[in-house]
């Protein structure tokens, strides 16, 4: 059965890096993650004096170890900015036997912290180094405000979304290589297609839990009105709700589509909608702008007409 090896950047006894790879463990009984505590190797700090008289047989021992696995796991702490000494110190040694010291297996990288960003930013420096040791980096995931999102004692992460995007990070190091990610064009040309097939519940599950939604105005709005602020997925639906309760559509054309920037896509076209109450057609051309956020729809703006709303809206 293939070896999975997780170890971290860290010498703190209480570490909390630790933590989230002993919950991972735990989480996943069956993937034969074995937990090294590179504190029990005794490294002293790299130097060519030392290494004049032969490489430490702890780091021998930790190289033949390496090579035993099959991927990785690595959850390192991040010291202003920057991988920390402890586990740079231990890359140093490890690079003299090999530089290539992780043989082309699959790598995740972790990290965490009582931050918001939960040490995010010095993982994609190390993504990088990855390829350098000759690893094959399939995902990064960091859990940012440690203490308000995990359970010490029980070893879980406590927020719902936080274990969704972990659990798509452990599936690309199972699979041993990185998840093909939907491009954010793709996002909302789906989003298209399940509002064009009736797929609700798909065109539901386009947006962000934590979605801004404007359609046309961007002001609160009675319940029932059609224009105006929706927020969250119960929002979406009320949106939703909204727009097959007004109207029976006899045409929705997409006319463009384009992404525009890092998360922003762009799309315009036409509709004509018949207003239900007065059986009067509403046609307008419209524009959407959506940011995407996590292969969803975080921020979504909808453009159209609203004076002819008004106008199809009387009788
Ligand atoms: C020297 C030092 C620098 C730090 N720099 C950062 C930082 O840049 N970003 C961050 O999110 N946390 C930073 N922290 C806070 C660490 O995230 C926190 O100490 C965390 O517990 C480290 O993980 P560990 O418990 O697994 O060692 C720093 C901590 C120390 C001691």
């Amino acid at each position: 059965m293939k070896k999975i090896i997780a170890f971290t950047g860290s010498n703190n006894p209480n570490s909390i890096n630790e933590k989230l790879v002993q919950s991972i463990i735990r989480k996943y009984p069956n993937q034969n993650i074995e937990f090294i505590d590179l504190k029990r190797f005794d490294v002293p700090i790299y130097s060519q004096d030392i290494e004049q008289n032969g490489i430490p047989k702890p780091i021998k021992k930790l190289f033949q170890l390496f090579t035993e696995a099959d991927a990785f796991i690595i959850a390192s702490p991040e010291h202003n900015g920057l991988p920390s000494a402890f586990l740079k110190n231990t890359i140093d040694w490890l690079s003299r036997i090999n530089q290539k010291f992780i043989d082309g297996k699959p790598v995740l990288l972790l990290s965490t912290s009582p931050g918001p960003t939960g040490g995010k930013t010095h993982l994609q420096i190390l993504e990088k180094l990855v390829l350098q040791w000759g690893g094959l980096f399939v995902e990064q995931y960091s859990l940012g405000s440690f203490d308000q999102n995990f359970d010490k004692s029980g070893l879980v992460i406590t927020n719902q979304q936080e274990n969704i995007k972990l659990k798509k990070a452990m599936q690309a190091l199972i699979i041993g290589q990185p998840l093909t990610k939907k491009q954010n064009v793709e996002v909302v040309q789906d989003y298209f297609n399940s509002f064009q097939n009736g797929n609700m519940e798909q065109v539901i599950n386009s947006f962000h839990s934590d979605c801004y939604i404007v359609s046309v105005k961007e002001e609160e709005r009675p319940k029932e009105q059609l224009h105006g602020i929706y927020r969250t997925k119960d929002g979406a639906k009320q949106f939703l709700n909204n727009i097959t309760s007004l109207f029976n559509t006899k045409d929705f054309t997409l006319k463009h589509i384009s992404s525009a920037g890092d998360n922003l896509v762009m799309a315009n076209g036409t509709f004509s909608h018949e207003i239900k109450a007065t059986g009067k057609l509403f046609n307008s051309t419209w524009v959407q702008l959506c940011i995407i956020e996590d292969e969803k729809i975080k921020e979504y703006r909808f453009y159209e007409d609203s004076a002819a709303f008004i106008a199809a809206s009387t009788l």
